[in-house]
């Protein structure tokens, strides 16, 4: 048990930053890509080139956060029942796999299409060839995926919010 003796175990500063910046740009990635507008449009350019100015952050800023949870693990988790924390467990996994995955299969759609990926202020960059089959492939992934995890982020986000006003534990809290 927890007393004040022993105060709450947090995630670290650097971990609580990351886990929160990529929300947020996984957040203005979705946005932009719902308000992106039809083809050809001014509009469609700007929210295209966000879409991917964000998607690309989010990678970076996994990698980043993925070295540092080697370097700093994270706390353990708050007492539960053993199906909840494997379930916790689960969807942090698959988390993880998302915001990693997701934006590399953006890329790949662009550069399988014959394009290269646009970084709005900075360049261009290409990272295969083109190939029209895969292009149809991680294009289907890219946007099943992206549709797929609204789900789990909402079930992810009802979870913490549940743990702290429902359960009242410490959860929410240690990634503030
Ligand atoms: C976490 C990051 C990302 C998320 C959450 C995300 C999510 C999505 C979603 C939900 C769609 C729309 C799917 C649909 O129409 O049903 C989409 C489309 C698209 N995304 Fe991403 N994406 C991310 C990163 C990227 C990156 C980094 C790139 C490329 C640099 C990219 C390129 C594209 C393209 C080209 C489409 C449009 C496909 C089309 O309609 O032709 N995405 N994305
Ligand atoms: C794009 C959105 C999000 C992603 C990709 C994401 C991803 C993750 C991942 C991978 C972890 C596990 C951390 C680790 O053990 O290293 C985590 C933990 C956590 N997330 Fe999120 N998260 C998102 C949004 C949210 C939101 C909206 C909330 C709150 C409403 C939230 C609250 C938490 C909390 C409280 C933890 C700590 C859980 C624990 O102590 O076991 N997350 N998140």
């Amino acid at each position: 048990m927890q007393t004040a003796a022993f105060p709450p175990q947090r995630f670290s500063r650097p971990a609580q930053f990351l886990h929160w910046a990529i929300f947020l740009l996984v957040a203005l990635a979705y946005l932009a890509i719902e308000v992106r507008g039809p083809k050809g449009s001014a509009s469609r350019i700007f929210w295209s080139a966000t879409h991917y100015w964000a998607g690309i952050s989010v990678l970076a800023l996994s990698v980043i956060r993925l070295c540092w949870r080697f370097y700093q693990p994270p706390p353990a988790p708050e007492p539960d029942t053993a199906i909840l924390l494997f379930l916790a467990k689960v969807t942090h996994l698959m988390l993880y796999i998302f915001i990693i995955a997701q934006p590399i299969l953006g890329i790949l759609t662009i550069n399988f299409g014959g394009h290269p990926v646009t970084l709005a202020g900075l360049g261009s960059f290409t990272i295969v060839s083109p190939n029209h089959d895969l292009r149809d492939t991680v294009k289907w992934l890219h946007e099943t995926l992206g549709n797929a995890f609204y789900f789990v982020i909402g079930l992810h986000a009802l979870a913490a919010l549940w743990h702290h006003f429902v359960k009242r534990d410490n959860t929410l809290r240690r990634m503030l």
